[in-house]
């Protein structure tokens, strides 16, 4: 399975120093995966609790094994989906996301759904790619193995589907949240200890067809070797980096 705790790493260190959680923190983390930043929000919020949501069985099945072998006993995690879910009106003093809330068919209910969910005057502090063009790991990556071919459409309803801080700023006013700070953060995130582990983690969580889903079959091996040879490019004593850039977004739900 994709390591998206290495992957993310760095990030991780903004998120939680932005989310400045308290002991007595009743958290949601939206999106949870793994629940690596849910089991950290667990650790900071002692006398409180943590809710980790994700539409994701087998993620949320290593969830709670991680959280389980750790022994947190105030973090739960929910098969979920964020945009729709009833969640306790109310019930959440801060929620917290790690690329979890790009994927929502319509954001301003989801959000506005999520804000139901927090105490007015409750933050929400989340990590979300900016655009595709201004990825080293989508621009180095795409370019060996879809060549110039542009980024097809539908993807940019995905992941980088709130990169326009105009479009994330209004989604979540239109939703019901003031105090919208946008911030630009730059870090590599990590895809392997060395190349060979970096092209078998990004060939299995299927990298290839993400980025050129038009590429024919034939073309694939050829697209492999190419794939192979950026990561050789990028691969470091500390192991294989892309330069990426997102933005670290805090909001306060009016209530
Ligand atoms: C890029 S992963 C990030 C996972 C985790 N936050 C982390 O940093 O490791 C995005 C996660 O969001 C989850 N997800 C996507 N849409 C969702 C939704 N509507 N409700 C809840 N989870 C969702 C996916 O299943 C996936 O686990």
């Amino acid at each position: 399975m994709f390591d998206y705790d290495a992957e993310l790493v760095r990030y991780n260190t903004h998120l939680q120093a932005t989310a400045g959680i308290q002991p007595g923190d009743q958290v949601l983390d939206l999106g949870c995966g793994a629940g690596q930043t849910s089991r950290q929000a667990a650790r900071s919020a002692r006398a409180g609790s943590v809710v980790g949501v994700d539409v994701s069985p087998d993620m949320l099945v290593r969830a709670r094994r991680l959280a389980d072998e750790e022994g947190l006993g105030n973090v739960t995690f929910e098969h979920a989906d964020a945009q729709t879910h009833r969640f306790e009106p109310q019930g959440f003093t801060l929620a917290i996301s790690r690329f979890g809330t790009m994927f929502f068919a319509d954001p301003v209910a989801a959000f506005a759904n999520i804000g139901s969910a927090l105490r007015p005057g409750a933050r929400l502090v989340q990590v979300v790619w900016q655009s595709a063009d201004r990825q080293p790991w989508v621009t180095a990556i795409r370019g060996a193995v879809a060549g110039d071919r542009p980024l097809p459409p539908e993807l940019l309803g995905g992941p980088f589907s709130l990169a326009d801080p105009a479009v994330l700023d209004g989604v979540l006013a239109q939703a019901g949240f003031v105090e919208v700070e946008i911030t630009d953060v730059q870090e590599p995130i990590h895809y392997g200890s060395d190349a060979t582990k970096a092209h078998e983690a990004l060939t299995e969580l299927g990298m290839i067809e993400f980025l050129a889903p038009d590429l024919d079959a034939a073309s694939k091996p050829q697209a492999r070797d190419r794939l192979r040879t950026v990561l050789e490019e990028n691969e470091t004593s500390d192991g294989v980096w892309f330069d990426s850039a997102c933005w670290l977004v805090t909001a306060r739900w009016a209530g």
